[in-house]
């Protein structure tokens, strides 16, 4: 990657994830309040030239892999255009083109997806119970996103994962039925540490740490195999002798992996996000507009990186810093 990519704890920063915008289909308690979140006035997102513009300019500094992420990704106007401006991007190093959705409005536009050049989906989907998920989501939907996790299943994409936000007596129980459904499905099931935003609720007594759900998982499965960790991935992955898919687990919480983390955030209103956790934020969105040239854009990302903290930035003082709604930073 170019200078402007690696921040002073050297990490090279390889990996955008896009939010395309700040509006969902769900309402899932772990990610928004109730009420909802404030929108930003419809002018302030970036507009399909500008994320083309941006993504482009990242791609040529050394970005390989974008993600696209909401809000809900797939409610975003011209969602399908921008995924094929994006798979011209191939030109200057681009490889893959992912997408974190929640499944409900997807089945119906997954098709056009792949042939616009998405490879990569990550499904979120939390309980296999719909009484569950409409606690969760505060919306029905769940047959949905079965048949869309279906959808995708089939539709020649180079990896389905899926997540599943792990919450103490209300889904943490139906961990083996995930794990069931690596036996026949290719699928990598991820269970993830409930993590704290403004809003959300979060208490530690809603976690479940990764090593009580491995214990439980090893206790029913005793050939539960780890494979190799994979450079800059979020999970640590296992699998079954015998079942198509795996399982892992993001471990935000009780084992961070900020050591190797390669992720930038372009978030809907055009901001530059270097961490999840980091609340500061620059304005690539307002400099464009101001009719920046590439080289001074080029500059303000170099800037937004080298203030790039170890780790979890912002973590130290979650009781006194306001950071995103999980809502407006896309995961
Ligand atoms: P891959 O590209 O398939 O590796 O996806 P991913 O795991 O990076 O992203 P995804 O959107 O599927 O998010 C899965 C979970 O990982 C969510 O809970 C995210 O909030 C979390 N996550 C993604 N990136 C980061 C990160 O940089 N730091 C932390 N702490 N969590 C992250
Ligand atoms: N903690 C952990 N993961 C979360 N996600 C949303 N909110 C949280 C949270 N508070 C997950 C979603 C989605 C991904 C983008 O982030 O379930 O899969
Ligand atoms: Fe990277 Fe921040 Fe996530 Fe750590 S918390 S992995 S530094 S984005």
């Amino acid at each position: 990657v170019s200078p402007f990519l690696v921040d002073a704890f050297h990490r090279q920063h390889n990996y955008l994830r896009i939010s395309l915008t700040e509006r969902c289909n769900l309402r899932c308690f772990y990610c928004m309040p109730s009420e909802g979140v404030e929108l930003s006035p419809n002018g302030h997102i970036l507009t399909d030239e500008e994320v083309v513009r941006l993504a482009t300019l990242f791609v040529r500094n050394g970005v390989t892999k974008i993600r696209l992420t909401g809000g809900e990704p797939t409610v975003r106007k011209g969602l399908i255009q921008i995924v094929g401006r994006l798979n011209a991007l191939r030109q200057y190093g681009l490889q893959s083109i992912g997408i974190t959705t929640n499944g409900i409005a997807l089945h119906r536009k997954l098709p056009e997806l792949v042939e616009n050049g998405l490879t990569h989906l990550n499904l979120s989907l939390d309980t296999l119970d719909p009484f569950k998920f409409e606690i969760m989501t505060r919306r029905p939907g769940h047959e949905a996103v079965l048949r869309a996790l279906e959808t995708a299943l089939a539709s020649g994409l180079r990896s389905v994962k899926l997540n599943a936000v792990i919450i103490k007596g209300l889904n943490d129980h139906e961990v083996l039925d995930f794990v069931e459904m690596t036996r026949h499905k290719a699928i990598s099931v991820r269970f993830i540490e409930f993590m704290p935003f403004t809003g959300n609720k979060w208490d530690k007594g809603k976690m479940v740490p990764s090593s009580e759900l491995l214990s439980r998982i090893e206790e029913k499965y005793p050939g539960v195999t780890k494979t190799p960790d994979e450079l800059n991935d979020t999970a640590r992955n296992y699998v079954i002798p015998g079942h198509r898919g795996g399982f892992g687990f993001i471990s935000s919480m009780s084992d961070h992996f900020c050591g190797t983390c390669n992720r930038l955030r372009l978030t809907a209103d055009g901001q530059i996000k270097v961490c999840l956790f980091d609340p500061k934020e620059i304005s690539l969105r307002d400099q464009m507009r101001q009719g920046a040239t590439d080289e001074e854009l080029q500059q303000t990302i170099g800037r937004a990186v080298q203030g790039k903290r170890e780790k979890h930035a912002g973590m130290e003082d979650i009781d006194t810093v306001t950071n995103r709604p999980m809502i407006l930073i896309g995961g």
